[in-house]
């Protein structure tokens, strides 16, 4: 019998599979995440761990949990893990790849959309009481059709979102590892950020990334705050170079109330729901427990990940 740390109650019916197996199952119950502290205090007679993206795993927490064998991360990115660190104390690492695929991938496409209708401002003056009159000038915004959009990353989640433009219309660049972004952007009407946050896509999308976009352009990122620098970004809302920004990711997350990004014009925020529909997250939930299931087996899990 192991003992299983899971961080944050799941949807769906997986974790009853870890303790059908007989393990021993700590599913923590707060709705905020733990401190580093907790963490630590938690994994220090884990066997095991089911942690969120907000969980940071580092030599520290490893260190800290002589017994661990293997962390199943509740999400595709595993910036939040050193996966170094890992590899040294023996600890295995795995993901839950492809079944949020389509749920980013959508969500990508309704902030894109949000973006180029100015859905937000126009729902607000409905609200507000300020909608008078159809107005033949109101709300212009552009179509999908013949915009060029530039797609940082071409992994799954890159493919499907390029698959969804294709179908509006739309002409699709993939910008992938060893592909020269700044050319790439050199006619984008939109940039749609699909890449992991590693050391060489940390805050990629920078002043002079964003320079290189005509004029009038959107940013899109549903993937990792960090790949972006926000007081650029920021700077570029408010002379209008960029025509909006929808961020279902930020740097922290939650922005702080005070954050100067909030304060930028044709900014959309959402608090990282690429991946929350029903099917995607109690997919999720299948594959960290078959991981889990897996390692604490002894065999290798299903799907790993490696630094
Ligand atoms: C969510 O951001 C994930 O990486 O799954
Ligand atoms: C993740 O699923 C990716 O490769 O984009």
């Amino acid at each position: 019998m192991a003992r299983v740390v899971v961080t944050r109650a799941l949807p769906g019916p997986a974790l009853g599979r870890l303790v059908d197996a007989g393990h021993d199952v700590h599913v923590r119950a707060e709705p905020l995440p733990p401190s580093a502290a907790e963490l630590r205090a938690l994994v220090a007679e884990a066997d095991a761990l089911l942690c969120t993206l907000e969980d940071r795993v580092d030599d520290t927490l490893l260190a800290a949990a002589p017994r661990l064998r293997a962390i199943a991360v509740y999400a595709v990115g595993t910036d939040n893990v050193d996966l170094a660190a890992a590899a040294r104390h023996g600890v295995s690492v795995g993901n839950t790849p492809d079944v949020l695929t389509d749920a980013t991938a959508d969500l990508a496409m309704a902030l894109l959309l949000a973006a180029a209708r100015h859905l937000p401002q126009a729902e607000a003056n409905v609200r507000e009481g300020a909608w008078r009159t159809w107005n033949p000038t109101g709300f212009l915004g552009f179509e999908l059709r013949g915009a060029r959009l530039c797609i940082l990353g071409a992994g799954r989640i890159g493919r499907a979102v390029g698959e969804r433009a294709a179908a509006f219309g739309m002409e699709v660049r993939f910008v992938g590892r060893g592909d020269d972004l700044h050319t790439a952007l050199a006619d984008a009407n939109v940039l749609s950020l699909h890449a992991p946050l590693t050391g060489t896509t940390r805050r990629i999308v920078d002043a002079a990334a964003l320079a290189a976009m005509p004029a009038g352009g959107i940013l899109v990122n549903t993937a990792r705050g960090g790949l972006v620098d926000q007081v650029a970004v920021a700077g570029a809302l408010h002379s209008g170079h960029l025509s909006a920004a929808a961020l279902d990711v930020t740097d922290p997350e939650p922005l702080p109330a005070d954050d100067p990004l909030l304060a930028a014009p044709n900014l959309i925020v959402l608090p990282h729901i690429g991946s929350a529909t029903h099917r995607a997250r109690e997919a999720m939930a299948d594959r960290a427990v078959a991981n889990l299931l897996a390692a604490l087996g002894g065999n290798a899990m299903p799907w790993p990940v490696s630094a």
